[in-house]
Parts: C-alpha cells; sequence; structure tokens
C-alpha cells in the first residue's frame, strides 16, 4: 500500500499535467482544464469516502460525515497562475483527502463532518479579481464583478455559466457558518523563512492584505521615426516611470511590496510610438492603514507623472482584502499538534494571499506552511520535499485528532468507528 505522502505527491504531479497550454501550468477559472481537474479530485474523494458536489461558481466541495452536528472544513485551491509550480494551492486540497482517506480506511468517524474544498478561483488569473471562489463560498461574493471582461471579452457572467453553474444563484449560495468549528488551509509558504528556519512547516499568524489596481495612461499613439522625441506622448514612457516609482516606494515603506506583473502597450507595434499602456498593480502590506496610504500616494504619483507627460491616469481599484489574522484558539490547537509531532512550533505571517482570508468572513481560520524550495513560487521550479508533505499530513492528522477531543459529541464519542 502507498504511504500517504507519495500519493499526494503522485496526484501533484498528475494534476500538473492538466493544462490550458501544452508544457506549462495553466489552469485558470472556468477552463476545460479545471473542468478535468475537478472530475478528477472528485474521484480521489470518493475514494477516501466523501460525497461530492460543486456549487455555482464551481468550488469541488466532498464531505465525510461525522458523529456529531459540526463541521470543520479544509482545503485550498484547485487553480493556478500561468506557468505555475505544482503545490501552490494544490497540496493543500491533497493533504486534507488524505487525511480522510486515512479516516476512511480506519472506518473512524470525527465527532464533526470533514468538508474538504478545492476552490475553483484563487489567483484572480483570468478576471483579475482574486478569491472568486471562496468568496462565493464564504456568501460574500460581489456580484458587481460578473460583468468584468477576461481578455477575449467574455463576461464572468458567461464564464460562470459555461463552468455549469448559475450566475443569478451566485448571491444566495455560500455556505453557512451554523454548524462550522473552523478551516484549516495547508499551503506552501512562498517565501524562504521556513528553509532559513531549517523547518518543514510553520504556523501561520496572519495574512496581508491586498489591493489589486488596474492602471492605465493615455498619450497619443505617434510615429516611430517622426514624431520628435521632445513633445512625445509617450503612454509607456509614462507607465515606465511609474513602475520604478512603484519600486522605489515599496523600498522605502517598511513591510510594503508592490508588482507590476502584466503590462500591454497599446497598439503594441514596434514602429508606433504608444498611445496607450494597461497594466496591473498589486500592493500588499500586514496594515490596512498603511496599505491603503501608499495605495492612495501612488494614484497621486500616476497622475504627477502623467500630467509631466501630457498624457492622462486612469486609476481602478479592482479589488482590496483586508488583512486576516489566524484565528488563536485554532492556531495553538494547530501548534499543539506540530509540538505533538516532535516539531518545533514556529509562526510567521502570509505575505501571499489565501482563500482562508474569505473562509474567515464564515469561521475561525489557521494555516499550516510547508517548506518550499528557496521560497519559489508562481514559478515551474516550485518544489517541496516528499519528507515535509509526510510530517504536514502527520501534523494535520493529530491537529483533527485535537479537534475531535475538544469538540466531543453529546454522547461523549470521539472518534469511534463508524457505525
Ligand atoms: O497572489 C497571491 O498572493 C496568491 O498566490 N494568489
Ligand atoms: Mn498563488
Ligand atoms: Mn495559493
Amino acid at each position: 500500500m502507498k504511504d500517504a505522502a507519495t500519493t499526494v505527491m503522485e496526484r501533484c504531479e498528475l494534476l500538473a499535467n492538466i493544462s490550458e497550454e501544452p508544457g506549462l501550468i495553466h489552469r485558470p477559472y472556468g477552463s476545460q482544464a479545471m473542468n478535468g481537474v475537478n472530475d478528477i479530485v472528485a474521484g480521489w474523494m470518493r475514494t477516501a469516502g466523501m460525497s461530492t458536489r460543486r456549487d455555482q461558481i464551481g468550488n469541488l466541495i466532498g464531505r465525510y460525515e461525522g458523529l456529531g452536528d459540526r463541521t470543520f472544513i479544509l482545503g485550498s485551491h484547485l487553480d493556478t497562475v500561468r506557468d505555475a509550480g505544482k503545490y501552490d494551492g494544490i497540496l493543500g486540497v491533497m493533504v486534507a483527502i488524505a487525511c480522510v482517506q486515512q479516516l476512511h480506511d480506519r472506518g473512524e468517524r470525527l465527532s464533526c463532518a470533514i468538508e474538504v474544498v478545492g476552490f475553483a478561483d484563487e489567483e484572480g488569473l483570468r478576471f483579475g479579481t482574486t478569491f472568486l471562489g471562496s468568496s462565493a463560498y464564504a456568501g460574500c461574493f460581489d456580484t458587481t464583478r460578473l460583468q468584468l471582461e477576461d481578455r477575449g471579452g467574455m463576461t464572468l457572467r458567461e464564464a460562470v455559466r459555461s463552468f455549469g453553474g448559475d450566475p443569478d444563484a451566485l448571491e444566495g449560495d455560500g455556505r453557512s457558518g451554523e454548524d462550522l468549528l473552523g478551516y484549516c488551509e495547508v499551503h506552501i509558504e512562498q517565501g524562504p523563512v521556513l528553509e532559513k528556519e531549517d523547518l518543514p512547516v510553520g504556523v501561520v499568524t496572519a495574512i496581508n492584505g491586498q489591493s489589486r489596481i488596474r492602471v492605465g495612461f493615455i498619450g497619443e499613439a505617434g510615429h516611430a521615426g517622426t514624431v520628435p522625441m521632445e513633445g512625445r506622448r509617450d503612454a509607456l514612457c509614462a507607465a515606465a516611470e511609474f513602475v520604478l516609482g512603484v519600486e522605489t516606494l515599496a523600498k522605502a515603506e517598511a513591510d510594503t511590496v508592490g508588482t507590476v506583473g502584466e503590462i500591454q502597450a497599446l497598439p503594441g507595434a514596434v514602429n508606433v510610438v504608444p498611445g496607450e499602456v494597461r497594466h496591473s498593480l498589486d500592493l500588499r502590506h500586514p496594515n490596512d492603514g498603511e496599505r491603503e496610504r501608499v495605495r492612495d500616494s501612488l494614484e497621486d504619483r500616476a497622475r504627477e507623472i502623467a500630467a509631466s507627460r501630457g498624457c492622462e491616469s486612469l486609476w481602478e481599484v479592482r479589488q482590496e482584502t483586508d488583512a486576516v489574522p489566524a484565528d488563536p484558539g485554532l492556531s495553538s490547537l494547530l501548534s499543539q499538534a506540530v509540538e505533538d509531532s516532535g516539531l518545533k512550533s514556529y509562526r510567521l505571517p502570509s505575505g501571499a494571499g489565501h482563500d482562508a482570508s474569505q473562509v474567515a468572513a464564515l469561521a475561525p481560520v489557521a494555516m499550516l506552511f510547508v517548506r518550499c524550495k528557496e521560497g519559489i513560487s508562481h514559478n515551474p521550479a516550485e518544489t517541496v520535499a516528499r519528507d515535509d508533505v509526510e510530517i504536514a499530513i502527520r501534523v494535520m492528522r493529530r491537529f483533527l485528532r485535537l479537534l475531535g477531543e475538544s469538540h466531543s459529541t453529546e454522547d461523549g464519542a470521539v472518534g469511534q468507528a463508524a457505525p
């Protein structure tokens, strides 16, 4: 019988081949690749004794019944960025299934049901707004996003429908939180801290807040050979000055990270002075007030640069997510599980956003980070060690047992064999 960690690694490997593009991992919201992954993962959930369903936005939800009437949620996301690694999001769902598989193999039921969720869109790759899956699951989906268009001009409304959901049913489709004990997400750290501390896992203290902004500069297209340098209204030069300004400001402001990851220069011809540029801006900080202050000063800066170059600046805040602290009670249970597994419990913040930040609207949340090589992520070189995955599974199994013990059922039956 193959051990759980090897199965998890092999499953991450297998899912890495399900992509919208050959040769790289690319699984945006609502894609055929996401349908394919949902079907395969649903099969693994059923093998682990779970019933499965998909909600209106397309999250995949597996449920393993317990002895009492409470539920604990595990999970992460199944979508990816473009040219992604194999483990971002996926690892958390596979580890969760591995934990339920062991209960099922032993015929055990905990005092609470376990739900495992594979969220349909955490990265926000296709529509520029992150957490479409978990915000819908948590009942805080912003329906104004339905008119957002992807690069091909398809609206989110049309994408939800083509992904098998009813966009008009999204608002009422969120999970209720009454029966929930909490949520725990296992995720690669996507940073260098655990490797530096030489630790396989860490307990997350908080998830940084983030702003996702669409920036534009409008100048004047012109002939590259005849328009004199003086007096050009070159939108790409304005954007370039702004992007370097983001880097300078973010370096100067403690705990701030600012990134321009996506840019389009139009009309995009070799011999035409760019008349229009649209680009992204991703701003993060552990303190929401600080992030908003930096955001506003960057908006002013964009306006100043545009004016100095005879251009106009455009600024659209696409989405903002406040920083979310992990629940102290759940996090100490998770730390206890780490220590019971013979490891030092180390606490660290998350610079990356996670679905836990949305589920926090429903229930207390905690996160377990797994070391990843050189902190590399959002990159095909993303790597985790099988032994660290084995430790994460062991910690999560211990965590669920501690949870079961701390929420025994009415008749005191905790973690009994199935009737
Ligand atoms: O962007 C993030 O922080 C996450 O990987 N979606
Ligand atoms: Mn990611
Ligand atoms: Mn992720």
